[in-house]
């Protein structure tokens, strides 16, 4: 089936709500087999508003269900990004008769002493939820972590830190990240402060994270860092850093920071809380470039598909790789295989695979010496390139003839990441839902996330090559609906 007529652009396997404007994913943490996600959320139109905590949760972090909003604006002001921790010793206090207490820390914006002119406007506050997340109840101590007079002072992330035994918050503060401790979750010590003349300073430095990664025995510690604007292709993404972390002070392994993603369309992306072994990241499907322009209703804005992070290792350098989870290949019906495809111009895989329905997942190998693209085309005539660029050695995504562009002038154009793989044959994945393509080429070491928003479904699918490419081990699924 195609798109429901009265919501074209609808994603299938994508969280989006209902109805109104969502940004960042926020509090995103796994509890007694849930996957919890809140979000940035204006319940009162489709452009960014006073900001609540939507909510929804899920089993498998594809199939959401949308619950009540867990936080409203109050009398310190609206609800800014932040996240969740499962306090498991109860060192908030907050926990009553043996029930573990959810803990939010969040940021509180205040628009009255913005608007006061004063810089103190935004600060640390904390809610706690003691029936696994259904409601919750904001802490009469807020806000925990005062501004101390820095304008941006947002978005903190909170994880436990065994060998310290002690609470981490890893703060966005304008053009760094500051870093504090805390025993209890409400008495905060500042700890270090990080960034402030390394990686990407195009615009204001939001959403940070810091978690550790196992590679080959050693633990590498990642810390993100979202910006905008001034992502690779323009407006907002998410810079990375490698290092060491000692409960206090993060020392990168260099200088220069790298692109999680290089495509428009992956933002303020944050790892869920209490998933053990496994490091699992969603961002923001949109850029602030135009995300309160883009032509959905009555919504905007949906989530990235999760994604499971693990450091690759490529020469000598290492880089943070990102995959779809596992979970997605229960969405993944029986697929449709073809072990080598000569392309010479273009080759029409419609025939193969019957017309496009709906979300697919598409694999195949080709040689790095070749160019290579797979091509989406509707009865509107629009068309949406996906590709590898070998002159460039970049993959692209070229979405300035994919329909609906003109709602913003930056939007209808081709983003491209750097091939950063050596190996002669490179892998790519794509993964096409209604209205987005998100590409993991090299298995997840190179992404391209973009939204696009076609005059009618993609309809068709074939390849293209001009210079000609053999295309290898090409598996073709569809991707279970999961509209009702
Ligand atoms: C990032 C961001 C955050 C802030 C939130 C406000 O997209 O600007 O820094 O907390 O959105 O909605």
């Amino acid at each position: 089936q195609t798109s429901a007529p009265t919501e074209p652009h609808r994603p299938r396997f994508h969280f989006s709500p209902k109805a109104h404007w969502m940004n960042d994913p926020n509090g995103m943490v796994y509890h007694k087999g849930v996957y919890h996600l809140f979000f940035q959320y204006y319940p009162d139109g489709t452009t960014w508003g006073p900001m609540h905590w939507g909510h929804a949760t899920s089993a498998d972090m594809l199939h959401w269900r949308e619950e009540a909003i867990a936080l409203y604006p109050d009398s310190l002001g609206y609800i800014f990004s932040g996240s969740a921790v499962v306090d498991v010793n109860n060192t908030s206090g907050f926990g009553r008769n043996g029930q573990v207490p959810l803990v939010a820390i969040f940021t509180h914006h205040n628009p009255k002493l913005e608007k006061a002119k004063s810089e103190k406007f935004q600060y640390q506050s904390l809610a706690y939820s003691l029936d696994d997340g259904k409601t919750w109840t904001k802490y009469t101590g807020n806000p925990v972590l005062p501004n101390p007079g820095i304008v941006d002072f947002r978005d903190p992330k909170v994880r436990w830190y065994e060998p310290a035994k002690q609470w981490i918050m890893t703060l966005a503060t304008k053009d760094r990240v500051t870093f504090y401790t805390s025993p209890d979750l409400k008495n905060w010590t500042k700890a270090s402060e990080f960034g402030r003349d390394l990686g990407a300073h195009g615009g204001v430095w939001e959403c940070p994270d810091l978690f550790p990664l196992q590679h080959k025995g050693k633990t590498v510690w990642v810390l993100l860092v979202s910006i905008n604007p001034g992502g690779p292709n323009g407006g907002s993404a998410t810079q990375y850093f490698l290092g060491d972390f000692d409960g206090k002070t993060f020392k990168p392994y260099n200088k220069a920071s790298q692109w999680m993603d290089f495509g428009p369309d992956n933002y303020a992306g944050v790892t869920f809380a209490n998933t053990g072994n496994r490091t699992v990241l969603m961002g923001w499907m949109s850029n602030w470039q135009y995300a309160q322009q883009v032509p959905t209703d009555p919504w905007r804005s949906a989530t990235t598909v999760p994604r499971e992070l693990s450091i690759r290792e490529v020469g000598n350098e290492l880089y943070l790789a990102s995959n779809p989870v596992a979970e997605l290949n229960t969405l993944a019906a029986k697929p449709t295989t073809l072990n080598s495809v000569s392309v010479k111009g273009q080759y029409d895989l419609t025939p193969t695979v019957g017309k496009l329905t709906g979300p697919f997942r598409l694999t195949f190998t080709a040689s790095a010496t070749e160019d290579v693209s797979v091509v989406l085309t509707n009865d509107a005539g629009n068309e949406l390139v996906i590709g590898y660029d070998k002159t460039a050695n970049a993959y692209f995504i070229d979405r300035s003839r994919s329909g609906k562009t003109s709602f913003e002038k930056g939007f209808g154009k081709r983003n491209t990441a750097p091939r950063l793989a050596t190996d002669k044959t490179l892998t790519m994945t794509l993964l096409v839902d209604v209205a987005s393509v998100e590409l993991f080429a090299d298995n997840g070491l190179s992404v391209l996330t973009s939204n696009f928003f076609p005059e009618g479904d993609m309809s068709r699918i074939s390849l293209r090559s001009a210079s000609g490419a053999t295309v290898k081990k090409l598996t073709y699924a569809t991707l279970t609906s999961t509209l009702p």
